[in-house]
């Protein structure tokens, strides 16, 4: 039997990469998060994502001013923490101290990075003509840390109504990527 979802149900089904946080510094000093689902990669080299941050996120601020941000991967140990953090704005709450996350330096940006997250992506807006029109923001990435002494790091995926699938088993295919060989080094 074929269900028919409301188009507009096309992310439930085109979900995108994992859920990540957004670490953002505003202008006056002041740290935040927020969490976001709505991201792809766009281009290997240099490295760009496309993530959507709109002016609903008390974020956009300070993208906008700044134009840097940190991605930073979680793993499911963290997913309800994640939630949470998309569920209250960084207007009035130090997210950072309000739910245990510890910010870190970041090397090529002011916003930190989140040192319980697998991974974080400093990121420099490249790109903000699509953000007008689909609060699209292009990012280039300008250096990425995952931190390997983690034994959790299996990531979480939104599946757009506030359920979330959970990473397992890896398929290594790597031998018939014969057209990409020159991206399968690890
Ligand atoms: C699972 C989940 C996914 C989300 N994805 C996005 C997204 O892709 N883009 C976006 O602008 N907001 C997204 N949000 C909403 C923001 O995280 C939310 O508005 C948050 O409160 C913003 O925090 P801030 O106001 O401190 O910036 C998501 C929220 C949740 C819970």
């Amino acid at each position: 039997m074929l269900h028919e979802l409301p188009a507009e149900k096309a992310y439930r089904v085109l979900e995108s990469g994992p859920i990540v946080l957004v670490s953002t510094r505003a202008s006056d000093g002041r740290a935040n998060l927020m969490t976001m689902g709505f991201h792809m990669m766009m281009q290997h080299d240099p490295p760009l994502v496309g993530a959507v941050i709109g002016p609903w996120d008390h974020s956009h601020q300070a993208l906008s001013e700044t134009g840097e941000c940190v991605l930073a991967v979680p793993t499911v140990d963290l997913a309800e923490t994640v939630v949470d953090i998309g569920n209250c704005s960084g207007d009035a709450l130090n997210k950072f101290a309000h739910f245990g996350l510890t910010p870190a330096p970041a090397q090529t940006v002011d916003a930190p990075l989140v040192r319980e997250c697998w991974a974080n992506l400093e990121c420099r807006v490249t790109d903000d003509g699509w953000a007008r029109r689909y609060n699209l923001w292009v990012l280039e990435v300008q250096r990425v840390c995952i931190d390997t002494a983690r034994e959790e790091t299996r990531l979480i995926h939104h599946q757009g109504d506030g359920r979330f699938s959970v990473d397992g088993d890896t398929l290594d295919l790597a031998e018939r990527m014969v057209k990409w060989r020159y991206l399968m080094d690890r």
